[in-house]
């Protein structure tokens, strides 16, 4: 597809400006060349963005069991109350704005009773972001015990893959525990890793194989026992939210994603929200100024010299918080575990129609999301997993999660999200058949897929390493 520069053809245009009714600038700052801008007519642009929308795919196109990411449906009335014009026009220094005050002030008292915990930063811009804030206030907390030595996190092998990093990012050793042979943290080795310099613990769960760590309550004692912290990486909380809370089952600190749970878009990069709740002992290192209520009344309350500081301005990606605010109206009480029943259902459905010809790592119930292994399919005849995501483009499919978790070769992670119907999963489930069986037949058939999308296989290597993000003007 051509870029608009490409498309340029010189004195093409299609504004239509009025006539310049302030003084023209002097002439020391008036530009020495003309701007190189493509010249091109409305249709021109219409079609041209009319055709990379077309090369695009997202949750509104078709199925996009993307594991890890919960790809659900984002309710229209959340775009139409983020963009009433009291929330949308609001600069963040208004910061007396009782209306907005209010919602975050209730998001949060919402957020806090889903999660069990005491109190909530809205600061953080994703997940990842929140962990490393969460984390902070770990470090925070040990700090001022006068317990510095307490400098490793554990992570086990199940975790998503930002926990080691962010525990790194904050000047953390990681120690990497591997999981039992049922996918649930082995506690023996758990165990073995605690001790004097143990800050805390970062636990995804469900963890990234789809299970739910059945000793959830023996690993939080086991770690505080030892003297650390337990965080909970809570963006997979579609599996368990309004059933289970993390503060209940010892957690300390956790991190939400809004852009997965609570319905707001996944951005490219942002704006997403990872607000982070903590237990009451942690309250005072949070970040950003904490929204207080007295007789009606809601106010700013500055920070004390306990708070790790800021993380980002303001109190985060205020938008997101009301898209996420007005999807926890919609559901009420009820329509919170009401999610996350149909998330695990829909998943164990999905599971069963496969798992017979394909090999699923999770023999048992699965929670929101399960595993695939092309293992053996690609010892047999090459068709690895990145052959069947490709193939299922065809398909208009977006691929599962690929290679992750990494303690599984040739996985594919699927997560169907609530939000897909019955008739879909049994669709999704003839076309994973169909493919499984093609890939037996004519292995060659997959390694060439995708056929019919405009981008086949590009070289994603170069394309990370050597990005091209530049026209490249030949004058
Ligand atoms: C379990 C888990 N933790 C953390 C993250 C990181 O979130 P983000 O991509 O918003 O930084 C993700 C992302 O999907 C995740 O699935």
């Amino acid at each position: 597809m051509k870029t608009l520069f490409e498309r340029s053809v010189t004195g093409r245009h299609c504004t239509i400006l009025p006539a310049c009714d302030v003084p023209e600038c002097t002439p020391e700052i008036t530009r020495k060349s003309e701007m190189r801008l493509p010249e091109l007519s409305e249709t021109d642009i219409s079609r041209h963005y009319t055709e990379l929308a077309k090369q695009t795919f997202g949750v509104n196109d078709g199925f996009y069991p993307l594991g890890s990411c919960t790809m659900k449906y984002n309710p229209k009335i959340n775009e139409t109350a983020a963009a009433l014009p009291g929330f949308k026009n609001i600069h963040p220094t208004q910061d007396h704005v009782q209306g907005c005050l209010e919602l975050l002030h209730t998001a949060e008292e919402y957020l806090c009773e889903i999660t069990g915990m005491d109190a909530m930063t809205f600061q953080p811009a994703a997940g990842a972001h929140g962990e490393m804030t969460g984390l902070l206030l770990i470090k925070r907390y040990h700090e001022l015990k006068g317990n510095t030595q307490r400098n490793k996190i554990i992570v086990p092998d199940s975790a998503h893959g930002t926990n080691p990093a962010s525990s790194a990012m904050c000047g953390f050793t990681v120690i990497n525990i591997p999981s039992a042979p049922d996918g649930c943290v082995d506690l023996d080795k758990l165990r073995e890793a605690c001790g004097e310099d143990t800050a805390g613990l970062m636990l995804t769960n469900p963890n990234t194989l789809g299970i739910f760590d059945k000793n959830i309550s023996e690993i939080t004692k086991i770690v505080h026992e030892a003297g650390g912290l337990c965080y909970y990486d809570g963006a997979n909380l579609n599996a368990v939210m309004g059933i289970v809370r993390p503060g209940d089952m010892g957690f300390d600190c956790i991190h939400l994603n809004l852009h997965k749970s609570f319905s707001t878009p996944h951005g490219g990069g942002g704006p997403g929200s990872g607000p982070v709740g903590c237990k009451a002992f942690l309250e005072p290192y949070l970040p950003g100024e904490r929204i207080v209520e007295k007789d009606g009344e809601y106010a700013l309350d500055p920070r004390g010299a306990e708070s790790i500081g800021a993380v980002r301005g303001f109190h985060g990606n205020f938008l997101v918080v009301v898209k996420a605010f007005t999807y926890l109206l919609t559901l009420g009480r009820e329509g919170v575990p009401e999610v996350a029943k149909n998330a695990v259902l829909n998943a164990n459905y999905l599971k069963h129609l496969l798992e017979t010809t394909y090999d699923v790592t999770n023999k048992g119930i699965c929670m929101h999301e399960f595993v695939i292994t092309m293992e053996e399919m690609k010892k047999i005849n090459g068709v690895s997993a990145m052959d069947i995501a490709k193939a299922l483009q065809d398909y208009g499919i977006h691929p599962p999660t690929m290679y992750f978790p990494l303690n599984v070769h040739e996985a594919l992670m699927v997560e169907p999200t609530e939000t897909e119907t019955k008739e879909t999963l049994d669709e999704v489930a003839k076309i994973f058949l169909e493919l499984h069986a093609k890939a037996l037949e004519d292995p060659e058939y997959l390694h060439s897929a995708p056929h019919h999308s405009a981008i086949t296989r590009p070289d994603e290597v170069t394309a990370a390493r050597k990005p091209v993000l530049r026209f490249p003007f030949n004058d």
